[in-house]
């Protein structure tokens, strides 16, 4: 599999690469790189054939979609390119501490119609385009109603200024209702999911998965290696330095768990067998996952990138996969229980009943 084995996105026409070129990395901050590494980044991972950028108006502040906007205008690959960007998280408050006492603009983050279109045009602005082939709601709010979500989504579809929508890190439910509404209503509907998706993070199998099938919407997963976590660059007994995982950052401690390290243990010994890196067969891994149409890889520098992107051509054997599959289990929970094999047959007087979606 190559960047340009391109699949479609969903239900939908939107062709994209295997691995979309996440851009979190792009700017300044904490794990971020300037504008001549992330030009790089940009330029090498078109000169692989790959087609699908995923950035947000939050990154670095708005100034990653000014550093995409600037290379898609430089390199003239605008209508090549499948831009992607996000809209939710509130941008108003200052980051500095003396000011975090003030409080910022409700009206500048939500998924509300108010923000949404002033979110977008901002967006158009920085990436120097009139139009965004995927937009997607960063985050769910918890208070607009998905009806309001659907409407004014649909509406900016149908004006022109966005080729499709998609939903990130929101409940099931709530994706499921969108594309449900839109299906009655006859509007355009969501056409993917992103979510964190990993070795060390499978919560989303239990409803995301099914969900994502049966609203038509394709699934790509984010921080695939667990930010670098799986890359097998940090070592358990040693202190943390360097890298996005030491010192303050969102996820914390939480990827260092023992369990964690027990399927770090085995993706070390699959990686080995194969030839390749811890990296490339996590990737390899989530990429083969059902209902993953597109994995966003993130990169700091362009031999990461490089590495990373080689992904596409591994092909684990059944019993790497298998082998990875049972160590990395999510305990089951009340969802997955309902749709086992065991209430198949309990329901169907013990027959092995297959469904369309199997
Ligand atoms: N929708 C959402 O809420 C959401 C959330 C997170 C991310 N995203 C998207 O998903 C993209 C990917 O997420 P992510 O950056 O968290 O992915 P990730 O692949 O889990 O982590 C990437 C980080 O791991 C390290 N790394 C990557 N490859 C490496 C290698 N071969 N060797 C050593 N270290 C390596 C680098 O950090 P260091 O070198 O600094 O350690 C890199 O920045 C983002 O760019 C963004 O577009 C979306």
């Amino acid at each position: 599999m190559s960047l340009t084995q391109f699949r479609a996105l969903g239900r939908s026409g939107l062709v994209v690469s295997p691995l979309c070129l996440g851009t979190m990395t792009f700017g300044p901050g904490d794990w971020g790189v300037d504008e001549a590494g992330s030009r790089q980044i940009f330029d090498a991972y078109r000169d692989a054939g790959g087609n699908f950028v995923d950035t947000a108006d939050i990154y670095s502040g708005g100034v990653s979609e000014e550093l995409v906007g600037k290379f898609l205008a430089d390199t003239g690959s605008r209508d090549e390119i499948v831009l992607a960007t996000k809209f939710g998280f509130n941008g108003s408050r200052s980051p500095l501490a003396a000011d975090q006492d003030r409080a910022g603009n409700p009206h500048a983050g939500g998924a509300g119609s108010k923000n949404i279109r002033r979110a977008l045009d901002a967006s158009l602005r920085r990436l120097r385009t009139d139009y965004i082939d995927l937009y997607w709601m960063h985050i769910w709010d918890g208070v607009t109603p998905i009806d309001e979500i659907v409407q004014t989504l649909g509406d900016l579809v149908r004006a022109g200024k966005i080729r499709h929508y998609a939903l990130s890190d929101m409940p099931a439910w709530v994706a499921m209702k969108a594309a449900t509404i839109a299906a009655e209503r006859r509007v355009p509907g969501p056409i993917a999911m992103q979510v964190e998706y990993s070795l060390v993070a499978r919560d989303i199998e239990a409803e995301h998965v099914p969900a994502a099938r049966e609203g038509g919407m394709g699934i790509m997963p984010w921080s695939p290696l667990a930010g670098g976590f799986l890359t097998g660059k940090y070592q358990r007994d040693t202190p943390r330095d360097g890298g996005r995982l030491s010192g303050a950052n969102p996820f914390g401690d939480s990827k260092f768990t023992d369990r964690n390290w027990e399927i770090l243990a085995v993706l070390r010994t699959v990686a080995h067998e194969q030839g390749c890196t811890p990296a490339q067969a996590a990737l390899a891994w989530v990429m083969g996952r059902r209902g993953v149409t597109s994995t966003l890889i993130g990169a700091r520098t362009v031999s990461q990138l490089q590495g990373n992107l080689a992904a596409a051509d591994i092909r684990l054997t059944d019993d790497q996969q298998d082998h990875l599959d049972r160590i990395s289990a999510p305990t089951p929970g009340f969802s997955a229980s309902l749709t086992g094999p065991m209430i198949r047959r309990m329901v169907f007087g013990g027959h092995d009943v297959t469904g369309w979606a199997d």
